[in-house]
C-alpha cells in the first residue's frame, strides 16, 4: 500500500490554473507547486500572470509560466492546451478558478436585482461558467492521456444555497443573480463532466464560503455569526481541498462537491 506521501506527490504532473494569478488561485498555485507539481497560470494580464509563475519557479523550483488570456472569447482558449503540451509535454490537472467576482467592478452586476443588467448578466456567465466547458472539452484529451487526469472548478456557497441580503445592509457588496447561477451552474457542469468523463479524468468541485478580505466590519460580524466554525476563510483554507482532489489522495473520488465554509451550508 502506497504511503500518504507517495499519494500526495505531484512530482512529474502539470496543473493549469486559471484565474492563477487571483487570490485564491495563487495560493491553490503554490500548495501544487509544493508538492512539485509544474504550473501554468492563466489570467488576465500577462505581466501578473507571469510574476505569479516567476515566484513559483522561485519558491519551489517547478516549471511555470503564465498565459494571457480573456476566459470570455473561446478562440485563444482552444489554442491553450497545445502551448501547454508544447511547453511542458503533459497536462494533469486543470483549475479553473477564475471568476467575475462580487468585488468585480462591472455595470448592472453588484447592484440591487432592479439593476442588474442582461449584458453583465452573459459575460459573468461567459467568463464563470462557459468558460470551464470550454477549457475541459479543448484539455479532455491531454487530461485523459495523462492517466491521472483531475478537473476541479472552484464554485461557491452561493452556488448551493440564496443569499440572506440582510448581511449586506449598509455595505458596498452585493450579490448578483449571475454569480449565483453561473456558480450553481459549475456543480451540474461538474457532475455531468464526472461521468462523461469517466473513468480517465475525474472531476470535482471545490466550494469555498466567504473569504476574509477587511470587508466592512459590520458585514464580517453578521456573517461570522451565521458561520459555525466561528470565523470568515482565507486563501491558505482552500490549499489542502486543491492538494486532495488534485493528487491520488482522491484518486477514487469524481462528481463531488468539497464544501470549504466552515460549515456556513450545514444549516
Ligand atoms: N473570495 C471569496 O470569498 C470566494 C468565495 C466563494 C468562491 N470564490 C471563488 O473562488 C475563485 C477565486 O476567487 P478570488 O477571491 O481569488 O478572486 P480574485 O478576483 O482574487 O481572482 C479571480 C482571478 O480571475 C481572473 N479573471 C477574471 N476574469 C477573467 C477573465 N475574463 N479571463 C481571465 N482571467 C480572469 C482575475 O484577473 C483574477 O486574477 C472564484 O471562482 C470565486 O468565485 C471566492
Amino acid at each position: 500500500m502506497k504511503t500518504l506521501h507517495e499519494l500526495m506527490t505531484l512530482k512529474g504532473r502539470a496543473a493549469l490554473i486559471t484565474g492563477g494569478a487571483g487570490h485564491i488561485g495563487s495560493a491553490i498555485a503554490g500548495g501544487l507547486a509544493e508538492l512539485g507539481a509544474d504550473i501554468v497560470i492563466l489570467d488576465m494580464d500577462q505581466s501578473k500572470a507571469d510574476a505569479t509563475a516567476g515566484s513559483l519557479r522561485q519558491e519551489y523550483g517547478v516549471r511555470t509560466f503564465g498565459i494571457a488570456a480573456d476566459l470570455g472569447q473561446e478562440a485563444p482558449l482552444r489554442q491553450v492546451p497545445a502551448q501547454i503540451e508544447k511547453e511542458l509535454g503533459r497536462l494533469d490537472i486543470l483549475i479553473h478558478a477564475a471568476a467575475l467576482v462580487g468585488t468585480s467592478n462591472l455595470k448592472g452586476w453588484a447592484v440591487p436585482f432592479a439593476q442588474q443588467s442582461a449584458e453583465t448578466w452573459d459575460d459573468a456567465l461567459r467568463v464563470n461558467l462557459t468558460s470551464s466547458f470550454i477549457l475541459s472539452q479543448a484539455c479532455a484529451d491531454l487530461l485523459a492521456t495523462s492517466g491521472k487526469g483531475s478537473i476541479i472548478n472552484l464554485s461557491s456557497i452561493y452556488g448551493m444555497v440564496a443569499p440572506d441580503l440582510s448581511l449586506y445592509a449598509g455595505t458596498n457588496l452585493g450579490n448578483p443573480a449571475a454569480y449565483a447561477a453561473s456558480k450553481a451552474g459549475l456543480l451540474q457542469l461538474t457532475k455531468w463532466l464526472s461521468t462523461v468523463l469517466a473513468p480517465k479524468v475525474r472531476v470535482n468541485a471545490i466550494t469555498p464560503g466567504g473569504i476574509w478580505r477587511g470587508q466592512a466590519e459590520a458585514f464580517v460580524a453578521a456573517y461570522t455569526k451565521k458561520t459555525p466554525l466561528a470565523r470568515m476563510g482565507t486563501e491558505e483554507d482552500l490549499k489542502g481541498a486543491a492538494a486532495y482532489l488534485a493528487s491520488d489522495l482522491s484518486a477514487y473520488v469524481t462528481g463531488h462537491n468539497l464544501v470549504v465554509d466552515g460549515g456556513w451550508t450545514a444549516w
